[in-house]
């Protein structure tokens, strides 16, 4: 798998939360950097199907919203609703088709441990899984989240390569100082979490964050309220977001190659030249975006965007 070191997971259904940690995301918490063995036999009838639930239930939702890139790699994984997949399973059919693995964590890493493990083509999967009461909403990422979520595009070969440059891109960044930090996790927030991609018969979601909600995979595509904007790298790296209501604003690319294409020259002048410039509230439209609709705003909380 790696040569990450193991160490044995906490008695069934606790993870280890050691601290708080306040971000650009909030009061959010940290648990134990540790990779961990994903505690397989430990999950209960209720665990499995929570995974279940989702996962048919995302899957019928998807078909028709959710780019083909993505539901095709779902299926070349072979995950099936039937039970919480094995991450060694997984990382068997992985590791042949663009050399990722997945490695078991407690919950959210700090920023510089979490981009190391994709600067060297491992993501971190939350090894514990939400409670029935959850399925609509939960504050932090769980297994559904990151497998059902993160994973399955792991296997296209250019989006994995976007996911390992964000890594290196992100130890760079951390190194460079805390505005640079927020000015990348802005654009992981708008491609990654909540990213829309332009296809032949419509727009289509390929976010992590959007297609592991039943709410937002519907509202992102169907719902007058939020903006829907052609991808921008500096405009999107001054934008900030929502982390506790559905976007106000989704950034559409026409291909992961566009992708791959702005995002691969040095990121240094840019986080020079913005650190002199003010951030757009996540609403906003400018006279210079390309507009695929212009948001209604309906129902928007006017609290800050973080
Ligand atoms: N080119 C970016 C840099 O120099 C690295 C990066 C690539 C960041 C892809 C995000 C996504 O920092
Ligand atoms: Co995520």
């Amino acid at each position: 798998m790696s040569s990450m070191p193991s160490s044995s997971p906490p008695s069934a259904g606790t993870p280890r939360r050691v601290e708080h940690q306040q971000t650009d995301k909030g009061y959010v918490p940290v648990y134990t950097t540790d990779v961990v063995r994903q505690p397989w036999d430990d999950y209960t009838a209720t665990d499995h199907d929570v995974w279940r639930q989702l996962f048919a239930r995302q899957r019928r939702l998807l078909v028709g919203r959710a780019s083909d890139e993505f539901l095709l790699a779902q299926d070349a994984m072979g995950m099936t609703p039937d039970a919480i997949p094995k991450f060694d399973d997984l990382n068997t059919v992985l590791e042949k088709a663009t050399g990722w693995s997945l490695v078991g964590v407690e919950g959210l890493l700090p920023e510089l441990t979490f981009f190391e493990h994709l600067a060297n083509r491992r993501f971190p999967v939350t090894w514990w899984i939400r409670k029935p009461e959850q399925l609509d909403y939960l504050a932090e990422p769980d297994l559904f989240h990151d497998l059902f979520g993160h994973v399955p595009l792991l296997m296209n070969p250019m989006f994995g390569d976007y996911m390992q440059a964000y890594g290196r891109g992100g130890v760079k960044a951390h190194g460079i100082g805390a505005d640079a930090l927020v000015n990348l996790t802005r654009l992981y927030w708008y491609t990654v979490e909540f990213g829309l991609i332009r296809q032949q018969d419509g727009l289509r979601i390929y976010g992590s964050g959007i297609v592991s909600s039943k709410g937002e995979s519907i509202h992102c595509l169907e719902s007058d309220a939020p903006n829907r904007i052609g991808f921008d790298l500096e405009r999107i790296m001054r934008t900030r977001y929502r982390i506790d209501t559905y976007q106000k604003t989704y950034f559409v690319i026409d291909s992961f190659e566009q992708l791959m294409d702005a995002t691969g020259p040095d990121f240094t002048p840019i986080y020079a030249r913005l650190a002199t410039q003010e951030s757009y509230p996540a609403g906003t439209v400018l006279d210079s975006d390309r507009v695929f609709h212009r948001g209604s705003g309906e129902g928007w909380a006017t609290d800050a965007d973080v």
